[in-house]
């Protein structure tokens, strides 16, 4: 049953199926409208939740001729988790900042191509600091697919793009050391040291090479160094096998079983790397994780905030807001939904309540396209199947936090000479080295904070100021964020700037500061899932399995390898949208 559940999974992870299909494909020849869902008899169709994966599925039903509407807890947007914060929140309304997702890795081509089937403009999104040129025009630039059919897909044809080498100006601060990223390349040693950790290599570098013992059951090396992919009966193998060997297993154990790391390794390369948060969490995620999140991707962002994705997306599509679905039932034939308005106060941390007066929704079927965890507080009749129960209970949500602070200029994107001009007599140096003129990239750092992500491009709208992601944590980390108040939380990400950048930035801070807490979301419940260990060989198969042929189900948490990602809600909205026109 394991080696079963291991193929399944490892499909599922690669989008392909039994007849090694390229599912990835077809999602894009149909998100694309190059393609349409096989024609079916028209069914009426009640999605609910207006989230990426909502939406999408939607839009596909519409498309091929059914009837549908689409239900949304939240009163006042759509969207999910993905949420842009503008207008009056700001000093300057012209700013936004993203409190959920903002980077798009060049690799997420079903992201891409929808948003640039949708028009939805884009930029490039700066993980590593670059000099502060605008490269607005890189925005369209194509994005290709490569299939393993041989086929290929692209988005346009603008000429592709590929993210400059960062500067290295961010700093890393930790163990009471602070230097430049570039100089911690250039000499690892002393920083590692400060952990205990005699090694010359960066922690990136480790850590890049404790995966290949992973990367080697479904590539292989060659002889540049570079990996390439197996051919695909072979990578649906291997990915089995590597699940079936590995699922088990946390990063924590992986690393010191497999890899032989010692603790001060661990905690080293953990605490540069952002690991530590999550060493008891599945190992396979960190495998995903490891090739979206890295220096060398290239990413986009939606240039008008990534709600501009969603609000494309919500366009034309019968939405009925404040509407929180409490009940499901299976009649004979179709299916009753009992939704309730979402009413009491519209709280920052909760987004509202449930109460009021009840209505009923009849459909021939339903996607259920809401974070799962939601769905433990709907009353099925007759109860889910057993395994579908237990994943909705037992699979892990990780929670993360976001501390979003506003300067009225944007002093990151200086050099010394700058704020000397700024300055003039008021000048003092910069605590830890002379400033880099930049924009993007970030500090990673041992205090409460951990991450700082400056923004990607000089201005919003001629807008003189900017927002500063001051702090974004995962898990652990996180949870002690979401334990502070909000003028804590402000003080901890302003005192943590100061720190590193100097008393000097204090005079550009406004009053204006948002924190989003995932987990304290009434209608997320979490971050995303990412499983513990075992949780994708024994609740995975579950977890996107339609039942009786009407309820069927969407949302990042059903593509095993995108959780957190607009890719995985997409790849999860085709597919119920494909399932439920395929019976
Ligand atoms: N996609 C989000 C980000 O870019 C979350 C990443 C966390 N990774 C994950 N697989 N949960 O930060």
């Amino acid at each position: 049953a394991r080696q079963e559940a291991a193929l399944t999974m490892a499909r599922r992870i690669l989008l392909t199926d039994a007849d090694h299909r390229d599912l990835t494909l077809d999602y894009l020849k149909l998100l694309t409208g190059r393609q349409r869902l096989r024609p079916a008899a028209p069914r009426e169709v009640l999605v609910v939740g207006a989230g990426v994966a909502g939406m999408v599925c939607a839009r596909l039903l519409l498309a091929a001729g059914h009837k549908v509407r689409v239900l949304e807890a939240n009163r006042s947007r759509v969207g999910g988790r993905v949420k842009t914060f503008r207008g009056d929140l700001w000093q300057d309304p012209r700013l936004h900042a993203e409190a959920g997702a903002m980077r798009i890795p060049s690799s997420h081509v079903l992201t891409l191509a929808l948003a640039d089937h949708l028009k939805v403009p884009r930029r490039p999104f700066h993980l590593v600091d670059v000099p502060p040129q605008p490269d607005l025009a890189s925005g369209d630039a194509r994005v290709v697919y490569r299939s393993w059919t041989g086929e290929e897909f692209a988005t346009g044809t603008a000429p592709a793009y590929t993210a400059p080498k960062g500067l290295g100006g961010r700093l890393v601060h930790v163990n009471g050391q602070t230097v430049s990223k570039a100089a911690y390349a250039a000499d690892p040693g002393p920083v590692n040291k400060s952990f205990g950790w005699d090694s010359t290599l960066t922690a990136g570098a480790a850590f890049d090479r404790a995966l290949d013992t992973a990367r080697a059951y479904t590539m292989v090396k060659n002889g540049d160094g570079t990996w390439s992919d197996k051919p695909i009966e072979q990578r649906v193998t291997g990915m089995a096998q590597l699940l079936y060997d590995l699922d088990g297993y946390s990063l924590l154990r992986y690393l010191q079983e497999s890899e032989g790391w010692s603790d001060a390794q661990v905690q080293a390369v953990g605490t540069l790397e952002n690991l530590t948060s999550r060493l008891s969490y599945g190992f396979l995620h960190s495998v995903f994780d490891a090739s979206d999140i890295n220096p060398a991707v290239t990413y986009f962002e939606f240039s008008a905030g990534t709600d501009a994705l969603t609000e494309a997306l919500a366009k034309d599509l019968p939405i009925e807001r404040g509407r929180v679905v409490t009940q499901v039932r299976l009649g004979d034939g179709g299916v009753t939904v009992v939704a309730e308005p979402e009413s009491g106060p519209e709280d920052e941390a909760c987004e509202g309540a449930i109460g009021g007066d009840r209505c009923e929704y009849r459909a021939d079927a339903v996607v259920l396209a809401v974070p799962y965890a939601a769905l433990r507080h709907v009353d099925f009749d007759p109860i889910l199947p057993y395994g579908k129960r237990r994943a909705i209970a037992e699979l892990k949500h990780d929670t993360a936090h976001k501390v979003l602070v506003e300067f009225t200029e944007r002093w990151w994107e200086w050099d010394e000479d700058t704020w000397r001009a700024k300055l003039g007599t008021d000048y003092r140096p910069a605590p830890h080295g002379d400033a880099v003129a930049a924009v993007g990239g970030g500090c990673v750092s041992d205090e409460a904070s951990r991450f700082v992500y400056f923004p990607s491009h000089p201005s919003d709208d001629g807008a003189p100021g900017g927002i500063v992601l001051a702090a974004y944590n995962w898990a652990e980390d996180a949870l002690r964020f979401d334990a502070l108040t909000p003028a804590d939380r402000h003080t901890e990400a302003l005192d943590h700037l100061a720190g590193l950048f100097g008393e000097r930035i204090r005079r550009y801070a406004t009053d204006r500061h948002v924190s989003q807490s995932w987990l304290r979301n009434r209608w997320a419940l979490g971050e995303a899932v990412i499983e513990t260990p075992g949780q994708l060989l024994s609740l995975g198969p579950q977890v996107a399995a339609p039942v009786a042929d009407r309820l069927f189900f969407a949302g990042d948490h059903c593509q095993p390898r995108y959780h957190a990602w607009i890719s995985g809600a997409i790849a999860s909205g085709v597919e119920a949208a494909v399932q439920l026109t395929s019976g």
